[in-house]
């Protein structure tokens, strides 16, 4: 008992080693170059997919599964970063509270913030059938996978934010320096999500290198036309192919 106690604990301590997390020595370019360059394997596809897909059907499916975990990751390090407190409802049901006539007019930031990130996302949910589970059995796998993508989105959103506070502005309510006179609006918000979409950006497409990477993979499939991707993916689910 005592034995496997310590060969789990060093072997746990191995794994903590083996991620990447000091600033000093993480090079951003290098960790992208290493994830464009992956092959996942069918196997590792089928994780990604929480195992719901036969002979290779999950590496079609995967990537707009992949696209907004990734924007998922990232938004909860974006409100980390800003002070927002994080979502916490359904991602497959989104709603708004708001209107878009009161999205338009509102001051409150947090509204704000919610309608212009939440907004897409709730999109892909219902674009590509993506449910809550998907999105979080991705964001488990990809945290496994590649911890590059959380700390990409950290380092990167860090030097963003600190950027904006040496204009003046406050971040969050806590921000009292007296320095940091002049208060967050709607543009200055926009601008930190579409700095933030760049980040994004960046990620998705190197994850989109391991979809040319065929070489570990046994089953390939073709490039289908997005056009009934949700009749296919039900048809799919449902093993008539
Ligand atoms: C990161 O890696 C790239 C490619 O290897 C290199 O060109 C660049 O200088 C590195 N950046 C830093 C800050 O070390």
């Amino acid at each position: 008992m005592l034995i496997t106690l310590i060969f789990c604990l060093s072997f746990a301590l191995q794994i903590n080693a083996g991620v990447v997390s000091t600033s000093s020595s993480f090079n951003m370019t290098e960790e992208l170059e290493k994830i464009e360059k992956t092959c996942l394997s069918d196997e590792e596809h089928n994780e990604l997919s929480g195992n719901q897909y036969k002979r290779g059907w999950a590496t079609l499916f995967n990537s707009p599964t992949i696209s907004m975990a990734i924007d998922v990751i990232g938004q909860t390090e974006l409100r980390e970063a800003l002070g927002i407190p994080q979502y916490s409802g359904s991602y497959e049901d989104y709603k708004s509270p708001i209107s878009e006539e009161e999205f338009k007019s509102t001051s409150n930031l947090e509204e704000y913030f919610e309608w212009i990130t939440m907004s897409k996302i709730g999109d892909d949910a219902q674009n590509y059938a993506i449910t809550d589970k998907d999105v979080i059995t991705a964001i488990r796998f990809l945290d496994k996978k590649w911890p590059a993508i959380r700390i990409i989105f950290k380092n990167q959103l860090e030097e963003l934010i600190e950027r904006i506070r040496r204009q003046g502005f406050r971040i969050g309510k806590n921000d009292n320096m007296k320095s940091q006179k002049r208060k967050m609006d709607r543009k200055v918000m926009y601008k930190v999500y579409y700095e933030y979409l760049g980040i994004w950006e960046k990620i998705f497409s190197a994850t989109g290198g391991m979809y040319e990477n065929k070489a570990c993979r046994k089953y390939t499939r073709p490039d289908t036309s997005m056009l009934h991707f949700k009749t296919l993916k039900g048809c799919v689910k449902h093993t008539w192919l």
